[in-house]
């Protein structure tokens, strides 16, 4: 999944951006992005709220003409070509598009209807069993947890396997695990040679998945690389020490001592002991 290897090879990018700007009425959000994303490779978005992540995708994805510039997904212009842009791409909202009415297995079916797929209910089945959706197939969408609705959310998203699919914060609201298990479908989708390009407020996520990571701000990519080369941006890492609460092992081993001869004399002979700070319980970060 090399970022590289795609664009080197002279393939047209999954995603090209070349001096996008939008404005709305006063407000110039994006004053002139360029980035580029390598097909079958995971793009993580970074920037603050605001930045103007969602308006990129929106770009990207037709929903919204820029103001200048350009933009091409899967070799097509976004402005000239919406329709063949449309037919590459899925778009996974910032907020989940499930219809808490239906169950999780109505809403595949409904859009796998929807993209004239010849077996509904066989692509629903298929995509229930990868999302690990099976027991809560049959029950209503609304009373799914945050986590198996953004579940649901994604695999909806991939009927009609778009080669190309935009992730808008897909974990902003899950717990670790939740987060986690969004992780791996996404990893799995990439790996299957599905171009991803998500947002995230989440720097944790964007190094967890992302070949290449860019930062939104004030208008502009500040930073555009892989991990290796955002880190390489700062000077090296220093072993810092934090004082860290002792635990009641510690305040035992310090008291009593490991070998039986008694800890650290912290017993100022009033018979109370003192406020002590050990180097047990000081532990590297
Ligand atoms: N339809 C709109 N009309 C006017 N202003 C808008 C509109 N959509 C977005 N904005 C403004 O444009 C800026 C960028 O918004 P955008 O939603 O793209 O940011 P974001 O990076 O996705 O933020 P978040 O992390 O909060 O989702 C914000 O200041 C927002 O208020
Ligand atoms: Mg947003």
């Amino acid at each position: 999944m090399s970022a590289e290897a795609a664009t080197g090879a002279g393939r047209e990018p999954a995603i090209r951006v070349q001096g996008m700007e939008k404005s709305y009425k006063e407000l110039h959000v994006l004053k002139g992005v360029d980035l580029e994303v390598a097909r079958g490779s995971i793009f993580a978005l970074l920037g603050s709220n605001g930045a103007g992540k969602t308006t990129m995708v929106r770009i990207l994805s037709t929903l919204l003409r820029p103001d200048a510039g350009t933009a091409t997904v899967n070799g097509f212009d976004v402005t000239a070509d919406a329709q063949r842009v449309r037919e590459s791409i899925s778009l996974t909202g910032q907020f989940a598009a499930v219809d808490e009415v239906l169950t999780g297995r109505e809403n595949l079916i409904l859009v796998a209807k929807l993209r004239h797929l010849k077996d509904p209910g066989t692509v629903a089945d298929d995509l229930l069993a990868r999302f690990d959706l099976v027991d809560a197939g049959p029950r209503k969408a609304g009373t799914y947890s945050g986590g198996m609705r953004r579940r649901l959310d994604i695999a909806m998203s991939l009927i009609g396997n778009p080669p190309i699919i935009f992730l808008d914060e897909p974990t902003t609201g899950l717990d670790p695990e939740a987060r986690i298990e969004v992780w791996q479908v996404v990893a799995e989708l990439a790996k299957q040679g599905t171009t991803v390009l998500l947002t995230t407020q989440y720097l944790d996520e964007a190094e967890q998945l992302a070949d290449r990571i860019a930062i939104l701000h004030q208008g502009r990519i500040i930073v555009n690389g892989t991990l290796a080369e955002l880190k390489a941006l700062l000077p090296p890492a220093k072993v810092e020490y934090v004082e860290k609460q002792p635990s009641l092992e510690d305040i035992f081993l310090t008291l009593v001592g490991t070998n039986g001869k008694g800890g650290k004399d912290t017993n100022d002979g009033s018979g109370k002991s003192s406020p002590v700070t050990t180097e047990s319980s000081k532990e590297q970060s």
